[in-house]
């Protein structure tokens, strides 16, 4: 089986391609990015030299590139993670976000469409989401598949999208699709833009720790690698046509997750109990900024057997130990247009 993995070199799509190269060495792994600011190698030192993966550096905003690419390798299933992601990037520069998250995952819908338009027997097109597409929550309630969508930022109404579009292209071509809409994500290799490597990388360098608003706001939060488990369970034994939400059961506050964050950096860094928590900032709020997201994720669970496999507590202190022990990867995404992101946006 032929798979085409999009944002591969990205966070989630790193530890996606990690776990079907291992896994499946029978399957061909392509893995397609551009390469932006999110997307890095170094991510998938471990496993580029394995026969069954092949990566491919190029754009999904390139129509013409990746038609040529389903034309040269005829794949069968995609998994379509390469989307600009952040939140605070989108309130700066929509567009970028509709041009990738919008008009490139169409590209990919009329790849596909053409590519299996004699039989779409046995083909996928597995579209990764996220729960933002929701919108908000007030203090009760969780985000079931039937929530309506609702999205607040440029980011989550692109989001929100290119999730109607391939629905759509469901509906209208018979295109096979899933779709799976998950909470936000944390463990090794996350782009320090996001919280919690933000304020990991922070605490190290003894700067200030940003946090938006009073704090008060909730997430749910999910271990990568259980992302990755829930998308390989998705891909083999979901069903066409439906939504499956991902979540953690595991909702903080900001301002308590950044507590226990402080609390198990001073352990590992050897500092004063209570030293990471003096870094702590509060500074103008995200416009916009939804006040809570929690899934139930019980759909996944009763029907195909997922749970995650490690507590928030567990995934956290693994997750600090590898930014610790991968300095040099920090250092590295650190350096550069980080410097000039981090100025603009916190200063
Ligand atoms: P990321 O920003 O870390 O990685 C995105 C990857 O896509 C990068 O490797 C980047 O180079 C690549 N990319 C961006 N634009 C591209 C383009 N035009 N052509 C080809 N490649 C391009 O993102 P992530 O956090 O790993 O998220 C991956 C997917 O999962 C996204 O679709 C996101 O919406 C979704 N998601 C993320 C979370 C989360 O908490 N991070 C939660 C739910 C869903
Ligand atoms: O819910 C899934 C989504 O989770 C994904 O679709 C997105 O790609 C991913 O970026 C994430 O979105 P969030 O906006 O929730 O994640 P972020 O890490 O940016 O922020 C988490 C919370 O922390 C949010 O309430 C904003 C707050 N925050 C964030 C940053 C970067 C701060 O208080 N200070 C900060 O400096």
């Amino acid at each position: 089986m032929k798979i085409l993995i999009t944002g591969g070199a990205g966070f989630i799509g790193s530890h996606v391609v990690r776990l079907m190269v291992n896994t499946y060495p029978e399957y061909e792994i392509y893995n397609l990015d551009a390469l932006t600011y999110a997307g890095n190698l170094e991510n998938l030192k471990d496993i580029e030299d394995q026969p069954n993966y092949h990566f491919v550096k190029g754009d999904i905003n390139d129509a013409a590139a990746i038609d040529a690419l389903f034309a040269a390798h005829g794949f069968e299933k995609v998994i379509h993670l390469a989307a600009e992601s952040h939140v605070d990037r989108s309130i700066k520069d929509p567009l970028a976000f509709v041009k990738t998250n919008v008009m490139g995952t169409l590209n990919l819908l009329n790849a596909c469409r053409e590519s299996w338009k004699d039989d779409f027997n046995g083909k996928l097109f597995y579209h990764i989401s996220t729960d933002e597409v929701y919108g908000t929550l007030g203090e009760d309630g969780l985000f079931t598949e039937e929530t309506s969508y609702d999205p607040n930022s440029p980011y989550s109404a692109s989001k929100a999208s290119s999730d109607h579009f391939v629905r759509a292209y469901g509906e209208t071509y018979g295109l096979p699709y899933i779709i799976s809409n998950c909470s936000n994500n944390y463990g090794p290799n996350q782009f320090p833009e996001k919280l919690i490597p933000l304020f990991i990388n922070n605490c190290i360098e003894e700067k200030p720790l940003p946090v938006y608003g009073d704090g008060n706001y909730t997430r749910d939060w999910l271990f990568v690698i259980d992302h990755a488990r829930a998308i390989d369970t998705i891909l083999h034994n979901g069903s066409l046509k439906e939504t499956y939400n991902i979540g953690g059961f595991n909702e903080w506050k900001n301002l308590d997750l950044v507590k226990l964050l402080c609390k198990q950096m001073d352990e590992k860094l050897g500092r004063r109990t209570g030293s990471c928590e003096t870094l702590i900032t509060y500074v103008k709020d995200r416009p916009g900024h939804d006040k809570r997201y929690a899934i139930d994720a019980s759909k996944i669970n009763s029907e195909l057997g997922w749970e995650p496999s490690v507590t928030f507590e567990e995934g956290l202190s693994k997750t600090i130990d590898w930014y610790l022990a991968n300095t040099v990867w920090l250092n590295h995404v650190t350096s550069g247009d980080y410097k000039k992101y981090y100025e603009q946006q916190y200063s």
